[in-house]
């Protein structure tokens, strides 16, 4: 099926957004054993942007669940295909996500984490389609809110496809 991308936000307004959110989180993580852990693929792009920005330490792990079937339609199941490999037992871990959508996806992984007993699990999304959620997420930082559409460029993908795009789009 061939889909057509209309600019949504530009590489730029991302860039900025992503300064401010690492402001904030400097602010927040300072003194803390911080892990920020990427959800892998979509978040790659997002994940080291953000964490470049960083002006305290932080390690960095990453983590993989699948939800997505194919194309645009949600699977429902969660499946994790990857696992962190550092310790986060008593560490303040920042999941780093590239949209929250129905929330099932990061609400899999933060219940993943905190059977190993870290210090906190928050999360910082790159989108947040709060309006769309199935289960209750606290994100604590969000780049971008979003009430419809499905969104592709930026480590963002349609079955794999338009994840090296610098800007994001949506998809018609
Ligand atoms: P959730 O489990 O419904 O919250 O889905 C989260 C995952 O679905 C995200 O990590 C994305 O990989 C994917 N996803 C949800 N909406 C979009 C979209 O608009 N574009 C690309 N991927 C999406």
């Amino acid at each position: 099926m061939q889909f057509q991308k209309k600019l949504l936000i530009p590489y730029d307004a991302i860039q900025k957004r992503v300064r401010e959110l690492a402001r904030q989180i400097s602010i927040d993580y300072r003194g803390k054993d911080t892990v920020l852990i990427g959800m892998l693929n979509g978040a790659v792009f997002f994940f080291s942007d953000l964490a470049l920005q960083l002006t305290v330490p932080a390690k960095i792990d990453f983590i993989r669940a699948s939800s997505y079937g194919s194309q645009m339609i949600s699977s429902g199941k969660v499946k994790l295909t990857k696992d962190v490999e550092l310790s986060v037992t008593d560490k303040s871990v920042l999941i780093i996500e590239d949209i929250v959508d129905t929330g099932l996806t990061v609400s899999h992984v933060i219940s993943h984490l905190n059977t190993r007993d870290p210090e906190s699990v928050e999360v910082c999304a790159l989108i947040d389609k709060s309006e769309r959620r199935e289960i209750n997420v606290a994100v604590r930082y969000c780049g971008f809110r979003l009430k419809e559409g499905f969104v592709v460029g930026y480590g963002l993908d349609c079955n794999e496809e338009y994840r090296c795009l610098k800007d994001i789009y949506t998809l018609e």
